[in-house]
């Protein structure tokens, strides 16, 4: 599994220290608010997991599963829900947990579905960003790190399922996916 990565992109304690950063500000800005965290499966996972051990405030935690890529690593801009929400939003605070924002069509078309159904306010999360590749426009509200058009696996990110559990991101050799 290593033997197919390049490079390491964002180490173990650098995110770490970002999810720190990151679980603070949460803490801070939803203080008092009823804040439901949507994990988008399968690849925030890992990102959820960690981060809301490190949030300090009581709150829900739910998930959404939407298919955008299939085994393919160039987005289809079709999205499709496969698992939704156990519990309503509605009136809530809720901050949805991405592991990457590549053209952002996965988030704008969630965005506007979780919209319709009475949240209180939509606030986005992302470990990664590729903001060079943006088709939609996207208000990310936590980000950890903007990161190059290099496709990347690890850290619950996969190509193919594969290489989730590499516990850093990473780029994946080209003769990986070609
Ligand atoms: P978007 O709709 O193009 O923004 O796609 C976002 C989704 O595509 C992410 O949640 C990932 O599941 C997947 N994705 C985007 N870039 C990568 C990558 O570099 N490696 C693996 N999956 C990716
Ligand atoms: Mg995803």
């Amino acid at each position: 599994m290593l033997n197919d990565v390049k490079e390491v992109l964002v180490s173990e304690e650098e995110i770490a220290s970002k999810v720190l950063e990151l679980a603070n500000k949460i803490s801070t800005d939803f203080e008092n608010k009823e804040l439901v965290v949507i994990g988008v499966l399968k690849g925030a996972n890992v990102f959820v997991a960690d981060l809301i051990r490190k949030i300090s405030i009581p709150i829900e935690l739910d998930f959404m599963a939407i298919s955008s890529y299939g085994s393919s690593t160039v987005s289809s801009g079709v999205v499709k829900i496969q698992k939704d929400l156990d519990a309503s939003i509605e009136g809530k605070y809720v901050l949805v947990v991405e592991d990457i924002i590549d053209t952002g069509l996965t988030l704008s078309y969630l965005t506007e579905n979780l919209k319709s159904r009475g949240a209180k306010e939509i606030a986005i999360c992302t470990l990664l960003d590729k903001p060079e590749r943006r088709k939609a426009h996207i208000d990310v509200n936590y980000k950890g790190f903007n990161i190059p058009d290099e496709f990347v696996v690890g850290y619950g990110i996969d190509y193919a399922e594969r290489y989730r559990n590499l516990p850093f991101v990473g780029i994946l050799k080209e003769e990986t996916y070609q």
